[in-house]
């Protein structure tokens, strides 16, 4: 039975076979969510361990080549996207302030704006047949980070793992299946 989801993760056997010795050998101070330097059970000090592994395992998102649309401006709106996806985990890991992480998480929201209203722009522009679908799909997740957003600064949300993936997660796939689709469009137009 695996704990966590990705490589170099800890098992349940590991844990039940030693761990004081995890504990002694691994507890090594407080990360994101964690909440070390408490004296407190074994047990709660292991919770605090895998949270803190679980939140590392999150892989910087890189961008590729297969991400890009071949409309150099939005292919450099997607780096900077992701930029700020990978600043707001750097953040989240370094347990940074409030305001640091409020301030990327606004960046974010600002930026993917901004991108978005960029591509429905060449998209009426050329008449393209598949913007009524983009356009719904930019407008949902504006609508959900502008709820994370929100929720964050009533303190209701903590930016966590789930969160972080969730934005990787939604960008990539939209790129990937939504953008791609112009991709060939913008082509046959000229626009580069
Ligand atoms: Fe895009
Ligand atoms: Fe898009």
């Amino acid at each position: 039975m695996q704990l966590l989801a990705s490589g170099g993760a800890l098992e349940i056997k590991e844990f039940l076979t030693s761990s004081d010795e995890i504990i002694s050998n691994r507890f090594t101070g407080r990360h994101g969510s964690g909440a070390g330097f408490l004296p407190a059970h074994p047990y709660f000090l292991l919770f605090t361990i895998l949270i803190s592994q679980e939140e590392r395992t999150m892989a910087l998102f890189e961008w590729k080549g297969e991400f890009s649309v071949s409309v150099s401006r939005f292919d450099d709106h997607h780096k900077k996207l992701i930029n700020l996806i990978n600043e707001l985990h750097e953040a989240m890991l370094k347990g940074k302030q409030q305001g640091v992480i409020g301030k990327i998480l606004n960046s974010l929201a600002d930026y993917t704006k901004y991108h978005f209203a960029e591509e429905e722009k060449l998209m009426v522009a050329y008449k393209y047949p598949g913007l009524v679908e983009h356009r719904a799909q930019h407008e949902a997740f504006v609508e959900k980070v502008r709820d994370c957003i929100t929720k964050y600064e009533a303190g209701k949300l903590a930016i966590s793992l789930e969160v972080m993936n969730f934005l990787r997660d939604w960008l990539k796939g939209h790129i990937l299946s939504t953008d791609k689709k112009y991709t060939a469009f913008f082509a046959a137009n000229k626009v580069a």
